[in-house]
């Protein structure tokens, strides 16, 4: 299942029952790392599915790691140093910063080169903070510009211990010193006089690394010796509480809610967010569980008790990172909530100040920006009857700000402006830390159709209506798929004719189409062979309609129009029978017809009396004939301009 494009969400349904995060992301980097480096075997459960950790996974692999994922969700990492080899190729840490700040520690360790690249944005990322202290240990590491900016090559090998005391606050550049000290020649000191995360001295020690903590000044000193690490395992990762952040929130805020978060990481001031919330007059409640972690319930108190506006400094929720759903709490609350000191959202992915309140304002409570203080004047008991109003938004790729307003979405006032669903765009900017968010959140929404969903517009209607061209142009204008159905049928078709099987043998044809991989983009490849053109010929035309008549043959293809869907986070899907067989939840359904002679027109490949006769066909079989669903619209596209046909599909979303 991939993430939605665009995710519509059914605004008023209450939010119930139990959920998982995805694993800590810090925790799920280290577990894949160090489990690249001891000797032996380690199970991981729990482990982040974003892309970020799936770029530490990658990396590992291309350095001779092992891995397999098991049934029951568990990764498994056949690791040890001596089975490490130099990689063939570049690690591609894409957007994770993590991943090449620590994988530059860990090759340092090896007497081979690496090459460590990232995407546009991590490609901007200073990497001298890393970079010179472990050239201090002798390894040789080579970027762009001053400032040492990826590409980064490392060639590494016969380290020396150092003392470094850390010019930034970092857990990354602590890390990679650490790792670097696995295989220097004597103790490595990294002194920090802020104390930052301390997963890395946490899970090497708890690997059996060589290592001591101490205090110093208000941060503190941490000692390696060279050491083997040994396997964890199994080790379950504890859930993100970030992103625990938009359930309990969504507890709070949508009426007639009652969520529960299991299994959240209860690091230092990670759950700050949770005290904020409880100032503000919400039921909050954590409960600890066995082996440390938490789980944090979060009960919707009714109007009568709405959420108060309250003033939070930066430092109750230092990464910020939940800032974006505390915001929706605070555009339901009364008065005017105030975040001061948060200049430093508008360096997160993107200018996350600006689009916090761009989202606030847009789901119709108000925001303003001055300096780096965030008011937020929520609608309280007033406004919209104390409620926020369904809303269209652009999430501009950050995860968070998509998460976030799918939250908002949800607590929205159905019957608010006669419109009751939001639409959020760019929405699979969650797959950075979340791919499964939607999945999980419809799960506590528990309705049919899922109260979020995937955007899918179905668009149906008989040969040269327009269906290709239009459905061509509105999947453009909404960064979305599109899945011409017709080619599936005409694929299958093709592939009979040349294995010289008579298109009404049943099921024969029937087992072509269950059996042939069918890739169907923009080329159109059946079994690896490319039919794009041969689909379109006459002896193909003819032998559509009866394929496409045949209720098995129809059974497989609707079966790969769902999973192409899935795969595909929605789409715009063109057929005869998407908006009444294939997608009857369809969001937007449309009916597309012309004039018999202007079809024809169109159709030049094609005889009228070809047209004709398999308009026949086509509306008169048994199985799924050609028909307009009832809530589909009508648009007859004669003497129309695509471009006007394509606004007006689009008004109805
Ligand atoms: O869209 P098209 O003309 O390329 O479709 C070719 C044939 O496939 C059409 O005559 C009927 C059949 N078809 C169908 O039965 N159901 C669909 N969803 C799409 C096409």
């Amino acid at each position: 299942m991939t993430a939605p494009r665009i995710l519509v969400v059914e605004g008023g349904v209450p939010c119930r029952g139990t959920v998982r995060t995805p694993g800590e992301k810090s925790i799920s980097h280290r577990a894949v790392l160090f489990g690249a480096l001891a000797e032996g075997t380690s199970v991981v459960y729990g482990l982040s599915d974003g892309a970020d950790v799936a770029a530490s996974v990658a990396a590992v692999v291309a350095m001779g790691v092992e891995v397999e994922r098991r049934d029951d969700g568990g990764l498994v990492l056949h690791g040890g140093r001596s089975l490490l080899h130099q990689p063939s190729g570049p690690l591609e840490c894409a957007n994770s910063g993590t991943s090449m700040r620590l994988l530059a520690g860990l090759v340092a360790g090896f007497e081979w080169q690496t090459e460590l690249t990232g995407d546009a944005s991590l490609s901007a990322r200073p990497m001298d903070r890393v970079a010179e202290p472990l050239e201090r240990m002798g390894a040789i590491v080579r970027g762009q510009g001053a400032d040492c900016r990826p590409p980064l090559v490392v060639q590494g090998g016969r380290l020396r211990g150092i003392e470094w005391t850390t010019k930034v606050a970092s857990a990354q550049v602590k890390s990679a010193i650490l790792l670097a000290g696995l295989t220097a020649d004597g103790p490595t000191v990294v002194r920090e006089a802020v104390t930052t995360r301390a997963h890395t001295e946490e899970m090497l020690g708890e690997a059996g690394a060589d290592l001591t903590v101490e205090p110093w000044g208000d941060g503190r000193v941490v000692t390696i010796r060279p050491s083997s690490l040994r396997p964890v395992t199994p080790r379950t990762v504890p859930g993100d509480p970030s992103a625990s952040a938009f359930f309990v929130v969504a507890g709070c805020v949508v009426p007639g809610s009652a969520v529960e978060v299991q299994g959240v990481y209860q690091g230092p001031a990670r759950l700050g967010y949770v005290t904020v919330l409880q100032r503000m007059g919400a039921r909050v409640v954590l409960t600890p569980e066995p082996g440390g972690t938490v789980t944090i319930g979060a009960t919707n108190l009714g109007p009568d008790a709405p959420l108060r506006a309250i003033t939070v400094a930066a430092a109750e929720i230092p990464s910020l990172d939940e800032i974006p759903a505390l915001a929706v709490a605070a555009a339901v609350a009364e008065g005017t909530t105030v975040f001061s000191d948060v200049g430093e959202l508008r360096i997160k992915e993107v200018d996350r100040l600006a689009a916090v309140a761009d989202m606030v304002r847009a789901f119709g409570a108000s925001a303003t920006v001055e300096g780096d203080t965030l008011s937020i004047t929520g609608v309280g008991r007033s406004g919209h009857a104390g409620r926020l109003r369904p809303a269209r938004f652009e999430s501009q790729g950050d995860h968070r700000m998509a998460m976030a307003a799918a939250i908002a979405a949800l607590a929205a006032d159905p019957d608010a402006d006669h419109h009751h669903r939001s639409l959020i765009s760019g929405f699979s900017a969650v797959e950075t830390s979340y791919p499964a968010f939607a999945d999980d959140l419809a799960r506590l929404a528990g309705t049919e159709p899922p109260a979020p969903r995937p955007l899918i517009i179905a668009i149906d209607g008989p040969a040269g209506a327009g269906k290709s061209t239009v459905s061509r142009a509105v999947a453009a204008r909404l960064g979305l798929d599109r899945l011409d159905t017709g080619a599936m049928y005409r694929s299958v078709a093709a592939l009979a004719l040349s294995r010289r099987i008579a298109p009404d043998d049943q099921a024969a044809v029937a087992a072509l189409a269950d059996d042939a991989e069918l890739e169907v983009g923009r080329r159109v490849l059946i079994n690896g062979i490319d039919v794009t053109d041969v689909i379109r010929s006459p002896a193909v035309g003819v032998a559509v309609s009866v394929v496409a008549a045949n209720p098995e043959v129809r059974a497989h293809l609707v079966r790969r129009q769902r999973a192409w869907a899935a795969a595909h986070g929605g789409g715009v899907v063109e057929g005869r029978d998407i908006g009444s067989v294939v997608f009857p939840k369809a969001e937007v359904k449309v009916y597309l017809t012309a004039t018999m002679e202007e079809r024809a027109r169109r159709r030049q490949d094609e005889s009228p009396d070809g047209v004709a006769r398999r308009d026949r066909i086509d509306s008169t079989r048994a199985a799924s004939p050609l028909a307009r669903a009832p809530d589909a619209h009508l648009l007859d596209t004669t003497g129309r301009t695509v471009q006007d046909v394509v606004e007006e599909v689009l008004s109805w979303l």
